[in-house]
């Protein structure tokens, strides 16, 4: 099974293998908007880039962990989500003349922080008529051939007499059972068992459930029921591989977590816990999503650090800062203390040594070494406080903080009136021609004030995922922040994920879409991978003139790799010519490599059954030298990649 890197690639060459070895000057007739002339000085560098300038943002929404990027199968395992009537997301499987109901039992539980359970009450059932539940996953679960399937559930049985307990993966359509296995006797108490469940020669499909089932009458309480497939890096409770290697492809830096208003939650009890999502999935109570689902939190904070370890990524860690979506704050003042001491905690789970508390916590959960932080936020948008807490909240985590870790930097999510944060989190949804008005919004910003992190941002266009005129508002905008990267020292796109399938989404606009089988990437997912591969390391100076109204550029250079790298975005339904003069090197050779994202209009986009409609063609061009003419077609994002010395 080819990967999706192999996949990306595929896109990015061999899609680029239709090669052309042409001239930039043969590019489409017709009609044309003013010439730009676009002279850049590489002798004269503005400014550094900012090296970690491109990353991830992460939270909660549109099942973006639980049917998303955190593998796990089975759909409410715990069984918090009721429903109407019942219990979501599961049903009674009635077998032959097998008679069964099943309720929560509140009272029956694994755990303290499960204190409930599906009871299942069998009146009727024999080894010809099993009876049981079944579980639909999240819009299916998807099973591919020749692969094993790890699975572990809670169960207690009323009596010792109820028997073995049978485990299934059946196919939706034709009933027939794809792999199974026998729990053979289960305690009359609470107990953990493991099971292994293997696929033959399938056909890979999503259309298959897990049946459990029994053949004798009794009571069967369950939870915490688990399934989960082959995960990136073979992690225990891991991630999905396409998604995290659709993640590696976009170059990014950083991943800011765990939200968002994720990290808020609508009232203060509904907050990022984060001690609640760490240790044994058993002892984690789960807590509701602001975007009105449960969260199984088996995406915790040990493995929200673990993700950025395997994409080789830095943290931007979120502390929960005392304020929540529906207005509830926290006083600054000793009502807020219990709170910045449980930042100061979560700081030391991550980056502590094992001396420490929560160092050794970390460590005695299977990770010994410290992840490397750098930068903390305080919130999240607490310009929605209007209480005007947010002063003596940011002043109190701020000074907790610097006392123990004076080498953080620390992200305000809101202007403050009385002191300087290191950085300040700036968040834009927009559309296309809002951004395009807006691109030059961070020339003119004093530089003597806070860092930027453009810690969200989007063009708001298409859905689930964003389509072309997305791309371009987007990529018009990364012109901006590119330009002024010695002001942005990091930029994130939000939401980051989508499932598609029907009421996944609760945010329109997003990067990257899946179901339970496969993922694609919008248009705006190429242009953020193409602006983020091709970073450079600083900003020379450049002049241009002329050009379509909707003409956007950037350039950057880096010297080690004798590089420029030009980045243009034409969002005009007609071609642009653009003179180029590069001055301050010795020469420019003619050979170039040239990326192209384009699309005959804006509308068009990438679906779960078209996903590369929209994809990057990357080819060998020839230039003239320092001085060449370069025409892009209408709708396009392109790239340059210039050799000079
Ligand atoms: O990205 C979606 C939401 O937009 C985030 O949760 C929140 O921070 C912002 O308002």
């Amino acid at each position: 099974m080819s990967s999706k890197v192999e996949h990306l690639q595929r896109i990015f060459l061999n899609i680029g293998l239709l090669l052309f070895t042409g001239t930039l000057m043969t590019m489409p007739c017709g009609a044309q908007q003013a010439a730009a002339t676009l002279n850049i000085q590489i002798d004269h560098p503005a400014h550094p880039v900012s090296p970690t300038l491109y990353g991830l943002m992460t939270e909660e929404i549109n099942y973006s962990y639980d049917g998303g990027l955190y593998a796990e199968m089975v759909r409410n395992r715990t069984f918090q989500d009721r429903g109407f009537g019942g219990v979501a997301h599961w049903n009674i499987e009635h077998l032959g003349t097998s008679d069964a109901t099943m309720s929560v039992d509140e009272t029956e539980g694994p755990s303290a922080a499960l204190p409930h359970s599906l009871l299942i009450e069998i009146k009727q059932a024999d080894s010809a008529s099993l009876a049981g539940v079944r579980n639909e996953g999240y819009w299916g679960m998807a099973l591919r051939p020749n692969t094993n399937y790890k699975g572990s559930l809670y169960a207690k049985a009323g009596s010792s007499e109820l028997g073995p307990l049978n485990i299934a993966l059946v196919n939706d359509n034709t009933g027939k059972t794809v792999a199974s296995t026998t729990v053979q006797a289960l305690s009359t108490e609470w107990k953990r068992y493991e099971f292994s469940l293997t696929t033959g020669t399938i056909a890979t499909s999503s259309e298959n459930h897990l049946l459990l089932t029994v053949g004798h009458a009794g009571k069967v309480w369950l939870d915490l029921v688990s399934l989960f497939p082959p995960t990136y890096k073979d992690r225990v409770n891991g991630n999905r591989p396409d998604l995290m290697e659709m993640m590696a492809a976009m170059h990014p830096k950083f991943l800011r977590l765990p939200g968002g208003n994720y990290l808020e939650g609508d009232q203060i009890d509904e907050r990022f816990d984060w001690k609640n999502t760490i240790g044994p999935l058993v002892d984690r109570p789960t807590h509701r999503s602001p975007w009105n689902y449960q969260s199984s939190d088996g995406m915790g904070l040990l493995e929200f650090l673990e993700w950025t370890e395997d994409l080789k990524i830095q943290t931007v860690l979120a502390v929960y800062a005392g304020y929540s979506l529906k207005g509830d704050h926290i006083h600054p003042g000793p009502a807020l203390t219990p709170f910045v001491e449980d930042a100061l905690d979560e700081i030391e789970f991550a980056t502590g040594d094992t001396s420490t508390k929560w160092g050794a916590v970390r460590a005695k959960l299977g990770h010994p070494e410290p992840f490397p932080i750098k930068y903390v936020e305080i919130g999240n948008e607490d310009w929605f406080d209007r209480s005007g807490s947010y002063e003596g909240r940011y002043a109190q985590f701020y000074k907790a903080i610097k006392a123990k870790y004076p080498q953080l930097e620390l992200i305000a999510t809101a202007p403050l009136k009385g002191m300087k944060p290191d950085v300040l989190d700036d968040h834009y949804y927009k559309r296309a021609d809002e951004f395009f008005e807006d691109v030059k919004h961070y020339d003119t910003v004093d530089r003597n004030g806070p860092k930027i992190f453009v810690g969200e941002w989007a063009t708001r266009e298409g859905s689930p995922t964003t389509n072309m005129g997305a791309a371009l508002g987007d990529a018009a905008w990364m012109t901006g922040m590119e330009r002024n990267s010695d002001l942005i020292v990091m930029a994130s796109y939000a939401p980051l994920f989508v499932n598609v399938n029907p009421g996944g989404m609760q945010w329109e606009s997003d990067l990257i879409g899946y179901d339970a089988l496969n993922s694609y990437g919008a248009p705006s997912f190429y242009a953020q991978s193409m602006f983020a591969e091709f970073l450079g390391t600083e900003v020379p100076v450049s002049t241009v003139q002329g050009g379509g109204p909707r003409f956007f550029y950037s350039v950057t250079r880096d010297a080690a790799k004798e590089v420029i790298y030009l980045k243009l975005v034409n969002a005009s339904s007609i071609a642009q010519s653009i003179d180029v003069e590069i001055t301050g090197v010795n020469s420019v050779d003619k050979n170039a490599t040239l990326v192209t994202l384009d699309a005959e209009n804006l509308a068009k986009t990438n679906t779960i059954t078209a996903p590369t409609r929209v994809a990057p063609v990357k080819s060998a061009v020839k230039i003239t030298g320092a001085k060449f003419n370069h025409t892009m077609p209408p709708y396009s994002i392109q790239v340059l990649e210039l050799h000079a010395k």
